[in-house]
């Protein structure tokens, strides 16, 4: 049996690996004085401060999964992932979407910076995550274009932001199974999946490993939203650094809408053993298991 990590090593390197990616995102960015001034700033507003570093620490882990052979090339995939998710949380919070004023403890980009800028901060911080991930120092090109198509695939019209043209859609709608399913899997889930997936392919790991490790992040990404969505019931607002008890308010379609507290919570602890278990047998040594855990078991 392999070693496994204790907790004190778990939040040792969770904390110095949520640190690299921070500090390699501040250096990827451009400088805040560089014009448009503005736009840099709102930029580097809404994706270096607070943050869990979810997305990223699941491709640099899932990249040390398979040995680690391109640290460097790992953590700049991570750096565009958190782009991308930043400006997907910019979007999310823009008044024409969910309206929200509060984002990582925080103003939103839009009540600090403005609508139009933020807008235009998101679509940059989006470029930049491309920009990033193409030119991450891998060193075997197919792997790198899998990584890119990977990326692409999970942010376009079929996946995240589908799933946001439906989540908005469905407001109002009597919440079904099917469209909660359909939301949840598309708006959120894909990109965690895509983050270990991102990380593996950077490894160099065949095919095959690279589309399990998807299907493994998909059930994790879901436990995530379904987790999101409880966090918005039961949460609390200081805690988790956004503004609460809106879904039931803007009439979304969540999990506990459709299935009720009690069971989201046992889905997404299924999920969340199931992928544990799934992802021990790729030879995780327990940094990934603990991080599953702390996506179901987390406060904010
Ligand atoms: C929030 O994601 C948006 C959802 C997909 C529910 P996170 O909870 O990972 O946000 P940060 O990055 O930690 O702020
Ligand atoms: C957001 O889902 C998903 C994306 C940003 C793609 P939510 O709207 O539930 O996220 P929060 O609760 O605002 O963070
Ligand atoms: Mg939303
Ligand atoms: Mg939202
Ligand atoms: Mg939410």
């Amino acid at each position: 049996m392999s070693e496994t990590v204790s907790v004190e090593e778990f939040e040792k390197t969770l904390r110095k690996d949520r640190e690299r990616i921070t500090g390699r995102m501040a250096a990827i960015l451009p400088p805040p004085e560089e014009p448009p001034e503005t736009l840099h700033q709102a930029m580097r507003y809404s994706s270096l401060e607070g943050g869990k570093r979810l997305r990223g620490l699941l491709c640099l882990w899932s990249h040390r999964m398979f040995g680690d052979p391109h640290p460097s090339a790992s953590l700049d995939a991570a750096c565009a992932l958190e782009f991308l998710h930043a400006y997907t949380l910019i979007h999310d919070d823009l008044p024409s979407l969910d309206n929200d004023d509060t984002r990582r403890g925080k103003p939103s980009c839009h009540i600090k910076f403005g609508v139009a800028l933020s807008i235009l901060a998101g679509d940059a911080l989006q470029a930049l995550a491309f920009e990033t991930l193409s030119a991450c120092p891998c060193p075997e090109p197919v792997n790198l274009i899998t990584s890119v198509n990977i990326l692409a695939a999970a942010a376009g019209s079929k996946m995240l932001v589908g799933g946001q043209a439906a989540d908005l859609e469905g407001e109002g709608k009597t919440p079904r199974e099917e469209t909660v399913q359909f939301i949840h899997s598309r708006k959120t889930a894909e990109l965690i999946s895509a983050s270990l997936a991102i990380g593996a392919a950077l490894a160099l790991g065949d095919s095959p490993s690279v589309s399990r490790l998807q299907d493994v992040g998909r059930d994790v990404g879901l436990a995530f939203q379904i987790v999101d969505d409880l966090l918005d019931e039961e949460g609390e607002e200081i805690t988790v650094g956004k503004s609460l008890r809106k879904d039931l308010k803007r009439g979304k379609i969540t999990w506990p809408a459709c299935y009720g507290v009690k069971k989201s919570r046992e889905n997404a602890g299924f999920l969340i053993g199931k992928s544990a278990a799934r992802i021990r047998d790729f030879g995780d040594r327990g940094l990934l298991d603990r991080l599953f855990h702390l996506i179901l078991d987390r406060a904010s």
